[in-house]
């Protein structure tokens, strides 16, 4: 039995890499060394083992070519993550170095079946899919879309679910009606697929710089301030109908950061997170 064993360590690399300690059994040790086999468990000599790591979470951007979506896909691969994206347009217009470290598909959310490939070995979604027009288009880009995108998830058995929504505007949602009640019925979803992985950010005005092709353009001229201004007003956000609009600003790099580690934080809450909580998870060190 025992010469068994020892040609059976000396044919199998993995296992004659271990023979240089011991291998246990029953807590006793079994050496080639044959004076070695009765005494009891010690180790003498540590061998560090090369364990491969756990295979790394894979985080698919929906939209990862838009403003929002190219900063989250930074934010991503900046933690180490494997990053896929999936738009109409594919990458299309992204110069940057970082885009070569991204998967891109093509693919249009409101077709069935286009989700599937990209969708592959995913544990995490963050949809920053949406957009402005008629109030039918904007419904279907902002609802019909992410919802699509949500159930198709779901079925994949994806764990979280991250949506860049929007902050309520009061009054102003009759103006932009397709586009408030299609973001409240992707959010309606979410709660329903992804109960305890689904998480909801709405912020205000997003800034911060918006690559149009290699063009880069600076929306914190206006945004950064008008952030500033408004923090010192919350308590003017009391008064009904003004209140929301004093919604402040948020920087995109704050709404990035926060929608990876809702991704990917099994501990992050599910729920909805409104911009003075995208203000407050960003500036923790996580
Ligand atoms: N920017 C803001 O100030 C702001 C404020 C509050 C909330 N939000 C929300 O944040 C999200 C991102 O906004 P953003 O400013 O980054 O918008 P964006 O730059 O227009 O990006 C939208 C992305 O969605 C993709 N897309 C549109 N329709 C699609 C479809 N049918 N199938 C697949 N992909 C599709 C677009 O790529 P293709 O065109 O290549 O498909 C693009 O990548 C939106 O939901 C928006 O409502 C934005």
């Amino acid at each position: 039995m025992r010469t068994v064993l020892s040609r059976l360590i000396h044919s199998t690399p993995s296992i004659s890499r271990l023979n240089a300690t011991a291998i246990s059994i029953s807590g006793r040790n079994l050496c080639t060394d044959s004076n070695k086999v009765d005494e009891p468990f010690k180790v003498e000599e540590a061998e560090t083992v090369n364990v491969p790591p756990p295979p790394a979470e894979k985080l698919l951007v929906l939209g990862g070519n838009g403003f929002v979506g190219s900063h989250v896909c930074r934010e991503a691969l900046d933690r180490g993550l494997s990053v896929a994206s999936l738009s109409r347009s594919g990458r299309s217009s992204l110069h940057d170095s970082w885009a070569t470290n991204v998967s891109w598909y093509k693919g249009n959310l409101l077709s069935n079946d286009s989700l599937k490939e990209a969708l592959n070995g995913v544990t995490a979604v963050i949809s920053c899919v949406g957009g402005f027009g008629s109030n039918s288009y904007m419904y279907k880009i902002n609802g019909t879309a992410n919802i699509n995108a949500i159930r198709a998830a779901s079925d994949q058995g994806v764990k979280r679910f991250v949506y860049i929504s929007a902050a309520d505007f009061g009054v102003v949602n009759y103006l932009l009606q397709g586009y408030y009640d299609g973001k409240k019925a992707a959010e309606t979803e979410i709660q329903a697929k992804f109960p305890y992985g689904g998480v909801i950010l709405r912020p205000g005005f997003i800034y911060g710089t918006r690559s149009v092709g290699s063009l880069k353009i600076p929306l914190g001229v206006i945004g950064s301030p008008l952030e500033m201004a408004l923090e010192i007003a919350k308590p003017l956000k009391q008064i009904p109908l003004v209140g929301p609009l004093l919604t402040p600003p948020v920087n995109v790099t704050a709404v990035a950061k926060v929608a990876v580690r809702a991704a990917t934080d099994a501990v992050f809450p599910p729920g909805i997170v409104d911009v003075h909580g995208i203000q407050r998870y960003s500036q923790q060190h996580k």
